[in-house]
């Protein structure tokens, strides 16, 4: 089922209340705009209408808790995949845990919310923005300094978010069916394409900063960093700048 709005909130509310009323793996749901499109943490996703792609998908998997994880690796790959495939000869790399970079800068966003019940899950939302034909000269100046679109960074401006919809929808099915059926970590594939391993990095995980070498990433899609006290494995943060 794909049902599309021309405003929302957000698509995560919209596909999460739809998940909590039934709806089937797979369900989709795209906007041309949102007016309260959201990130991890507490950061908006800036969403003007009819230039990006906003979109969450309901999924169902039977996969541990554990591994949800390996959800938002994934996407990541997929997204990955799609924005170089567009913007070739730009380089897209990910930037752990969540984020994809066109040359440097984030293309792309991804966001799982998902709800548990005992040991297993009920459902995840997976949502990503895809920077399609967004400029940002009216953007937040945090958003202006380290955005860019498929636009900015290819050489086919503008281009058609119905293709670039279908392409992402094409390679997400594929790669979740895969894990699906080998209930194998995409955690060495996605390994190959994270920006910042071998470099310094600061961390911020929420309740702290952490500092050091990008070492290793987990099975799990952990980050292992070499700090001045020992390695510290961190399941999930943000890159500082
Ligand atoms: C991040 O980079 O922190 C994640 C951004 C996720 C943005 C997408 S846009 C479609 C979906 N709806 C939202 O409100 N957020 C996600």
């Amino acid at each position: 089922m794909h049902r599309h709005f021309h405003s929302v909130t957000s698509t995560m509310d919209v596909a999460r209340d739809m998940a909590q009323a039934d709806a089937p793996e797979g369900t989709l749901i795209t906007a041309d705009t949102q007016t309260a499109g959201r990130g991890r943490g507490s950061h908006a996703w800036y969403s003007p209408p009819e230039r990006s792609l906003y979109l969450s998908i309901v999924l169902r998997p039977s996969l541990p808790p554990q591994h949800a994880s390996w959800i938002t690796m994934t996407a990541a790959l997929t997204a990955r995949e799609v924005a170089e495939a567009a913007a070739a000869p730009a380089v897209a790399q990910i930037k752990w845990f969540n984020d994809v970079l066109l040359n440097g800068r984030k293309v792309c966003g991804i966001l799982v919310e998902s709800s548990f019940l005992g040991d297993r899950m009920e459902y995840a939302v997976l949502g990503i923005g895809l920077n399609t034909n967004t400029q940002f000269d009216a953007a937040p100046l945090d958003v202006q300094e380290r955005a860019t679109s498929l636009a900015q960074e290819g050489d086919h401006a503008p281009y058609d978010r119905a293709d670039i919809l279908a392409r992402l929808l094409d390679s997400f099915s594929a790669r979740y069916t895969r894990l699906l059926t080998q209930r194998f970590s995409p955690a060495e594939e996605y390994a190959r394409h994270v920006a910042t391993l071998g470099q310094s990095v600061r961390i911020n995980t929420g309740s702290e900063v952490i500092e050091g070498l990008a070492q290793r990433i987990g099975e799990d899609g952990a980050l292992t960093i070499l700090t001045t006290s020992g390695e510290r494995r961190v399941g999930f943060g943000e890159i500082l700048p």
